[in-house]
């Protein structure tokens, strides 16, 4: 078995790549972890990325999650692939690119640990598989609302993805202002000895929803902070700026593009 170290604990290579994010501690948005780093140690509650392991290899899961985590990251460069595929079909047609960036991320073993845990599901494959649908995480940011439902209609239009679940929370924000469009989508993926489905959730937001949720992420994780109240009033009123921004944003983006048609019919 080839192996890659991680603080020093001999992994294979697989697992050593999906555990090589930033410090879980401080729980980062993985998203936005554009350098591998490696940890020198990872601990919540207690739990440390050794334990993990060993569960895994005392129940004999060892290679399964590999195998698992494997899928995931085929599953992720299957929806990116598709996702790029729109992109450059619609971008020839309307001159412009529906979206600006994507981000994937596969979730890190102690991640995925300490959900299952909080959830209280069993640790093994078979439950993990059943249980979490956030696995594989693509996140794509787009300039325009109306851009985000476009692609998820193509993208769903498609007939190898299914709908498993969905949560517009633009159409619906959160208490705290939050807007983004989720959509949990199942995939096949072809492996040597046959096809298995797999879940991949993908997070749309425009720019403005993305710098927004960056930046209130970043209270979210932090302790102790002074005023908290008087920040969460100012990230809700930011919140609306942003949107409206966002609709402004389209409606100068349809009077550009309405005389733009006007002037190819002179
Ligand atoms: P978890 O997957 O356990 O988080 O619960 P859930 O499935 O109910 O979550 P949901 O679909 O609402 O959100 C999943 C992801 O969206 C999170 O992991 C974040 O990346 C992002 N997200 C959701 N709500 C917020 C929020 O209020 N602020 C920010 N910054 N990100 C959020
Ligand atoms: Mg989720």
């Amino acid at each position: 078995m080839s192996a890659s170290s991680v603080s020093g604990i001999d992994l294979p290579d697989n697992i050593g790549n999906a555990m090589s994010y930033k410090d879980e501690k401080r729980k980062p948005d993985l998203y936005e972890s554009e350098d591998v780093v490696k940890l020198d140690f990872q601990n919540i509650n207690g739990t440390t990325i050794e334990d993990v392991q060993r569960l895994l290899v005392m129940h004999n899961q060892f290679e399964d999650f590999r195998k698992l985590m494997m899928e995931y990251e085929c599953a992720i460069s299957e929806v990116r692939t598709k996702l790029d595929v729109l992109n450059a079909e619609m971008s020839l047609r309307t001159d412009r690119n529906p979206f600006e960036s994507i981000k994937v991320r596969l979730k890190s073993p102690i991640s995925i640990y300490e959900k299952m845990e909080r959830r209280g599901y069993p640790f093994t494959v078979k439950s993990i598989r059943d249980n979490l649908h956030d696995i594989a995480g693509i996140r794509v940011v787009c300039s325009f609302i109306d851009d985000i439902y476009k692609l998820r209609d193509y993208l769903l239009g498609q007939d190898d993805v299914t709908l498993v679940e969905e949560k517009d929370y633009i159409a619906n924000p959160k208490p705290n202002g939050y807007r983004s469009l989720h959509i949990i989508i199942e995939i096949p993926v072809f492996m040597v000895e046959g096809k298995v489905l797999r879940r991949v959730e993908v997070q749309f937001r425009t720019i403005a929803m993305d710098f927004w949720a960056s930046l209130e992420h970043k209270l979210k994780y932090k302790k102790d902070i002074e005023n908290a109240e008087t920040i969460i009033e100012e990230l809700a009123i930011s919140a609306d700026m942003v949107n409206q921004l966002d609709r402004r944003m389209q409606q100068i983006r349809e009077k550009i593009d309405g005389n733009s048609l006007k002037e190819e019919n002179v």
